[in-house]
């Protein structure tokens, strides 16, 4: 950007943003290389949702970001631990799945050699890659890692639901915290306590975590337009995480059908539910959640219940079918009926920088 430039934050200069927000990492399609590369592009901070990669994979889309962009971007990962099931888990899970699966004309499901790609190779690549921003969510990584990411020029966000999880982050060295309010579309990062306490709104917990960690925070959870960024701003975010709001963007390489719900559903129609992939992640209702969600006991813990019903959901995903996919949402989406169709990313953050900017000045003119 130009050096005349006003930054609207510490977070906003660094990464020389126009705009103070972030464009959300979304495993499972929306964050292709084209969304991540034309929101850097268009001056706020592009985000690759890594978890479901393969380091080798990791590296292609970081290779396809870097042909498209030479502006800063960031990538995420999920911090888990190798998952090892035993057989009656899995079983419990495939004959809860299989009805779902003959109703899509699949085969009963099997055990699989693998449940998730190996985080250590996927940390190893992404250190490798030396890329400007990285973040992760749904756990902690030590101390040393952090420190290997930092020599490798790596910016370093962690993911908090309460506030016991920031000044975790901010204890390992972190650089700045993802605010993630229960509003939020997809899983729930909380890795301390129970998920039920953790259902913090955007409201409570931006300011709380700006207090208690002292570092730049990321305010993500139900911001969809410029009165939204404004509002994460005057809670003392120097940043807005935004999820929902990109996901029904050209760029977001997933099935009208998703796009559509997203876009006609009201604020009720989301649910929090372990149902889909064992751990807590708020959806669209649909018929998979419902049906999976009859049999609580069944419901094998995150990765394996997420990777036993993949091949389904990929089925779906093919048929363009969203009664069987995992319609991740947030509780704010009708905000986004009013953009156009199939807009473009860099055009939602062209549209983000004016409405943000008359919404503060609207706020300042109160003031006066
Ligand atoms: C479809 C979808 C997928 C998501 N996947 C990820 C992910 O891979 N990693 C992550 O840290 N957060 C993920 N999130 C959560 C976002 O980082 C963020 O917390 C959330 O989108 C903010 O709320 P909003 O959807 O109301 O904007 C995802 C959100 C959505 C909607």
């Amino acid at each position: 950007m130009n050096s005349t430039h006003r930054f609207a934050s510490p977070f906003a200069e660094r990464f020389d943003l126009r705009v103070p927000v972030v464009q959300a990492p979304m495993a499972g399609g929306p964050t292709s290389p084209a969304m991540v590369a034309a929101v850097s592009n268009a001056g706020a901070l592009g985000f690759l949702a890594a978890a479901p990669f393969t380091a080798e994979k990791l590296a292609s889309e970081v290779a396809a970001i870097r042909a498209l962009t030479r502006r800063p971007f960031g990538v995420n990962l999920f911090v888990l631990e190798p998952s090892v099931p035993d057989d009656a888990t899995v079983r419990r899970a495939l004959s809860a799945i299989d009805p779902l699966r003959a109703e899509l004309g699949l085969p009963p499901g099997q055990p699989l050699a693998r449940y998730a790609p190996d985080f250590r190779e996927q940390l190893d690549m992404l250190i490798e890659l030396r890329v400007p921003v990285v973040s992760f969510t749904f756990g902690l990584i030590s101390a040393q890692d952090v420190e290997r990411l930092h020599a490798a020029g790596s910016y370093v966000i962690g993911t908090a639901t309460h506030t016991a999880e920031g000044v975790a982050w901010r204890d390992i060295g972190a650089d700045a915290i993802a605010a993630q309010g229960s509003e939020a579309g997809a899983h729930r990062g909380t890795f301390i306590g129970r998920f039920e306490d953790a259902l913090v709104g955007t409201m409570a917990l931006v300011p709380q975590l700006v207090d208690a960690t002292g570092l730049p925070v990321l305010a993500a959870g139900g911001i969809m337009d410029g009165r939204g960024i404004v509002a994460a701003l005057a809670l003392g975010a120097q940043a807005a995480q935004m999820g929902t709001a990109f996901l029904t963007c050209a760029e977001s390489a997933i099935p009208a059908d998703w796009k559509t719900r997203v876009r006609t559903l009201p604020d009720t129609a989301t649910e929090v539910t372990r149902a889909i992939t064992g751990r807590h992640a708020r959806g669209i209702r649909n018929p998979l959640m419902q049906q999976l969600s009859e049999q609580p006991g069944n419901v094998a813990p995150y990765p394996v219940q997420n990777a036993l019903t993949q091949e389904l959901r990929q089925s779906a995903n093919r048929a363009n079918n969203g009664d069987y996919l995992s319609l991740w949402s947030g509780q704010a989406a009708p905000l986004g009926r009013k953009r156009k169709e199939g807009l473009a990313a860099a055009e939602l953050v062209e549209q983000l920088h004016a409405e943000w900017r008359e919404a503060a000045a609207n706020i300042t003119a109160l003031a006066r």
